[in-house]
């Protein structure tokens, strides 16, 4: 059977033109192979374990050097049928080691068992970050901050690369939850707050991963994470309750994940949270209605971490594990990644020996997996072809990460002080001056990102990448993330320097580990601030945090201020080309960046009497106006500055009106007027002056990255489909009103109608 499989693919691959027909072909053989399995086998399709479970240790206790352990992988494979393997054993693999596992895995699985191959799935987030010598790149909110979907293309087609040259066809990323909470640990996982600059890299990403053929050899299966408001608990803290009214829900969390549906992606993983009191894994209305009925989604749903055993022992909503089963598979999960053990297997079992489920249920969620196997390739190709991959972390991919960490540093004040000359005399102090694992946060080598041993060998930290450029350069240590550390002596040598960079951090961490209480940053690194100030040096500071950190009170002694986000190996490069103007910076925030910690708001917030005050939108400004003014947000989302100088002229739309089925087309002048080369993103913001419900004060509909020589100008066209300007009205759908709206692009502003 799988040979004939194996035949219909390669004759699918040979014959393209005629794809409908052999896919049915295809169809129907796996149909038979699903008609020839077994209850046990089809329930062993829709199980993902965790690779301790075949391997030689306890689970969270393996071996070191790591190895399968044949015994246990008899019983994965002859006993329990398992269709999927996930993970590494908690540090990175060499390609050797991978291409060993997986084809001991392969030989077992299509020889024995069912004898079908077995899908394994990894989180490669930012690069193959399970495999010795991959590239690393930025996090995902960095490249978001590059404005730039080539750029976010490429990062996302290099890992797929990497990924497949350590023989693993599944990627369990992009990301697309909106961050909207900052204090939640995953932030640095997302693309922003912004509904349609996260859509746009989402599709960027996943055409990076899957191509237009995910047999291909070079790309892999992309899964979506974490469907569906997963990103904005109400505590902050990661797995608590999100409360998204319906709408918010549509018209905020939900189009990123639908647009990456229509661009295709194989699959989707499930929030492991609740929203509006109900576990996504146990929700009929989201996993089956909206996703499958509505967004249409074909792939696989695949579950989170033991989250069906969670729906009892966490969420409180089955009394035991059968019940928790039936409650998952009735919402519509298609796999479970139930890691550590066969309770799934066991309790399906059952469930459908007693009639609960049946097993045409079964045959749905299995068809769907053979399907994404089949469209990966599996069947031809299950084993690893180790010589297939020349560039493997090669020069030609980590110069695409250098440039992906350049695009992302954003600028934010610069009082003329950058770029430097290297003739200066730079002290450079603080925590982040001197880390790998600070530039390259959580899921870096290990879950955590906190083992240094595992570091990419010959990579600079900002400190040895700004010595390697200027022999000017002294380094001390001046702070850790949380105690005062030579301060003193680091204020005398400060003295002796012409300005001071001070490298301001956060601690790598993954999901619930990376939660924080408070946006300060600890003390230590506010005083060693405030102590370097007394030195009256010009101070640039230069962040790499995992979210936005409260500058407000130590902002008044920078002179200068890039955000690095986490930017990765080639972090250190990026951030010392900056500084030497060697790079001329234009990412642009993907956040609001927040003012104070109790005042969380995104730049695309509703009118409201406070708001409108707060940003000094009223026409006259009140004592008590004028008190709040320039409280709502440290530096707005999409903001960013450039060592060039630019200026917008002559912004102009083709009509004044539009009907509904029309595209906006605008035009606008973007003018270079300094005489260094640079970028900027042009950034087109739609305002609905009137709505039936309230309307948000601006939102972002288009933009585009345009490089500028010196003193260059281009005449910039953007282009918004007038059913971008929808939202999800009181009738819960989505609607475009017409009415007057204004369009903002850099300082310019005008104003359209849309009509009937
Ligand atoms: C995370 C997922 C990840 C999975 C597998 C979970 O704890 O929430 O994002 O893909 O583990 O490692």
């Amino acid at each position: 059977m799988i040979l004939l499989i194996a035949e219909a693919c390669s004759e699918k691959t040979n014959h393209q033109k005629e794809g409908t027909e052999k896919i049915s072909k295809t169809d129907s053989i796996i149909d038979s192979l699903i008609n020839s399995m077994s209850i046990e086998q089809k329930i062993g399709q829709m199980t993902q374990i965790n690779i301790d479970v075949i391997s030689k240790g306890e689970v969270y206790k393996l071996k070191s050097p790591h190895e399968i352990d044949s015994l246990k992988l008899d019983v994965a494979v002859n006993k329990y049928y398992v269709g999927s393997v996930l993970n590494a054993a908690g540090y990175p693999f060499s390609r050797q080691h991978w291409e060993k596992i997986i084809t001991t895995i392969q030989k077992k699985a299509t020889s024995q068992g069912s004898k079908i191959p077995i899908i394994y799935g990894i989180d490669a987030i930012h690069g193959a970050n399970y495999t010795v010598g991959a590239t690393l790149f930025p996090q995902q909110i960095a490249l978001a901050a590059t404005w730039n979907p080539n750029v976010v293309e490429n990062a996302a087609s290099i890992t797929a690369y990497d990924v497949s040259a350590s023989g693993i066809p599944w990627n369990f990323s992009p990301v697309l939850d909106l961050a909207r909470q900052p204090l939640w640990g995953r932030f640095y996982e997302t693309f922003g707050e912004d509904v349609y600059l996260a859509k746009t890299m989402g599709k960027a990403f996943v055409n990076g991963y899957q191509g237009n053929d995910a047999k291909h050899p070079h790309k892999v299966a992309a899964c979506l994470k974490h469907y569906v408001g997963y990103s904005f608990p109400l505590s902050g803290k990661d797995r608590t309750p999100a409360w998204i009214p319906n709408r918010v829900l549509k018209e905020y969390f939900l189009p990123t994940f639908k647009t990456a549906v229509e661009e295709g992606a194989m699959s989707i993983m499930v929030n492991s949270g609740e929203v509006n009191g109900i576990p996504v894994h146990a929700s009929h209305e989201l996993l089956t209605k909206v996703l499958r009925d509505e967004l249409g989604f074909k792939g696989v749903v695949l579950t989170d971490w033991e989250d069906i055993i969670k729906l009892y022992k966490d969420h409180h909503i089955a009394s035991n594990m059968k019940e928790a089963v039936h409650l998952a598979i009735n919402a519509g999960i298609d796999m479970s990644m139930t890691p550590n053990d066969y309770s799934f297997n066991d309790a399906l079992i059952e469930l459908v020996k007693e009639g609960k489920i049946k097993e045409t249920r079964l045959d749905e969620s299995v068809r769907r997996i053979l399907i994404m196997k089949q469209k990966l390739g599996l069947f031809e190709t299950p084993f690893p072809n180790f010589n297939e991959y020349p560039d493997f972390g090669s020069e030609k991919h980590i110069s695409q990460s250098l440039n992906a960490a350049k695009e992302a540093i954003t600028l934010v004040k610069n009082e003329s002080i950058l770029p430097l000359s290297i003739e200066k005399k730079i002290l450079v102090t603080g925590p982040g001056a001197n880390s790998l694992n600070y530039m390259n946060g959580g899921w870096t080598h290990t879950w955590q990102g906190d083992e240094t041993i595992y570091n990419t060998p010959g990579k600079n930290t900002i400190q040895e990448s700004l010595k390697l450029l200027s022999p000017n350069v002294t380094y001390m240590e001046g702070s850790s993330l949380d105690s005062n550390i030579n301060t003193a002596e680091t204020l005398k040598e400060a003295e002796n320097h012409d300005v001071v960079i001070i490298c301001l951090a956060e601690d790598p961490a993954a999901e619930g580990p990376a939660d924080i209480n408070s946006l300060d940053f600890p003390k230590a690194q506010q005083n060693l601030v405030r102590e370097l100030h007394k030195a009256g040096k010009p101070i640039v500071v230069v962040t790499t945090t995992a979210r936005p950190r409260i500058l407000r009170e130590i902002e008044p002694f920078m002179n200068a201020i890039l955000i690095g986000y986490l930017p990765g190996d080639e972090g250190g490069t990026a951030i010392a080309e900056t500084i030497f103007g060697l790079n001329n910076p234009s990412g642009k925030l993907p956040f609001t960046y927040p003012k104070y910690q109790g005042l969380n708001i995104t730049y695309d917030h509703k009118h409201t009497e406070k708001t409108n005050r707060f940003l000094g939108q009223t026409s006259s400004l009140s004592d008590y106006d004028a008190k709040f003014k320039g409280t709502v947000y440290q530096w707005n989302f999409g903001y960013g500055l450039s060592y060039s100088s630019f200026e917008y002229s002559e912004l102009k739309l083709d009509k004044k009106s539009y009907a509904k089925s029309d595209t906006i087309k605008i035009e606008v002048t973007l003018t270079n007027n300094s005489d260094i080369e640079g970028s900027e993103v042009v950034q087109a913001f739609c305002s609905d002056l009137v709505a039936s419900i309230t309307p948000s004060v601006k939102r972002l509909r288009s933009f585009k990255k345009i490089k500028l020589k010196p003193n260059e100008n281009k005449r910039v066209k953007l282009k918004i489909p007038v059913k971008e300007l929808a939202f999800v009205g009181i009738e819960n759908k989505w609607i475009v009103e017409s009415g007057d709206f204004t369009l903002s692009v850099g300082d310019l502003m005008t104003n359209f109608s849309v009509n009937e």
